[in-house]
């Protein structure tokens, strides 16, 4: 088992201060998590989201740049990610029109080269086919995956092609991978593993405030390059379980 407990301090070695920060699907619910986080962090931020979720975005007037647009629309994304530190990208399945494949791969064609390239996904993308799954989780791919493709509301495969080629790019990546989320206050940095199935994710959850927290930080810790973490909270049973028995 390979697990981690991340501290969360500023300043600690190997991590690099980026300036501009790019959130690609800024409006939804982790998208504006990111984009606070980022705020408290001094970050420049640009955002992108659909045109008719612009107004999703009104509490950040004046302190952030929007590009409306869709966030697999190659010529927005070149735009948005110009210059930028950094990007962080939701990746969702919704459609069937390769929404997160397109995302992506305009993401990883247009970031400036050196950038820190961070992006969303849930426990069912396997970087090395090594995850171990719950019947819970295996259940929700095999009937929700065929169900949702069929009514064309979501591609489950669009994902996991888009994560895939990101795990093949040349790039500054990294894949964080939530557990079921919840609302609530922050419990601070989520704990990691590479591999779901490992005892420390048993909990299964993860306040959406700090997927966002962990992703924002991903920016910084030069350890999670070429890492795909998936993540739960660091204060749930399995995550205290797993410190305690470490300490
Ligand atoms: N929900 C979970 O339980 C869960 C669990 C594990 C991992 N994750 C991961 O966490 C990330 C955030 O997911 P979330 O569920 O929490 O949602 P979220 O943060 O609210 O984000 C949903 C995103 O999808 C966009 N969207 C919604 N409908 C769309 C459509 N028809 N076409 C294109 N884009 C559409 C939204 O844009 P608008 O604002 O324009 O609508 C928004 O950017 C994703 O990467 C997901 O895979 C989620």
């Amino acid at each position: 088992m390979d697990t981690h407990g991340g501290s969360g301090r500023a300043g600690a070695p190997g991590r690099k201060k980026s300036k501009k920060v790019c959130v690609v699907g800024a409006s939804g619910k982790l998208g504006r998590y990111m984009i606070r986080h980022a705020l408290d962090r001094g970050y420049e931020v640009v955002g992108v989201c659909r045109e008719q979720s612009v107004g999703k975005l009104e509490e950040f007037a004046g302190r952030i740049t929007i590009l409306p647009g869709a966030t697999n629309d190659r010529e927005v994304i070149r735009r948005a990610v110009a210059d930028c530190d950094g990007v962080l990208t939701v990746l969702v399945p919704w459609g069937i029109r390769q929404y997160s494949t397109g995302t992506a791969q305009a993401v990883l064609d247009y970031a400036p080269e050196g950038a820190r390239l961070v992006f969303s996904c849930g426990w069912h993308i396997t970087r090395d086919g090594k995850d171990v799954y719950g019947l819970k989780l295996r259940t929700i791919v095999k009937l929700f995956g065929p169900l949702a493709r069929l009514a064309r509301i979501a591609d489950l495969d669009d994902q996991v092609e888009a994560c895939r080629r990101v795990f093949a790019s040349g790039t500054r990546w990294t894949v964080v991978r939530g557990s079921d989320l919840e609302e609530g206050e922050s419990q601070g940095l989520p704990v990691w593993s590479r591999h779901v199935g490992d005892p420390i994710l048993k909990s299964n959850l993860t306040r959406r405030v700090d997927f966002a927290l962990f992703m924002v930080e991903a920016l910084v810790n030069d350890e999670l390059v070429g890492e795909a973490p998936a993540i739960v909270g660091r204060q749930t049973p399995s995550a205290r379980a797993h410190a305690r028995s470490a300490a």
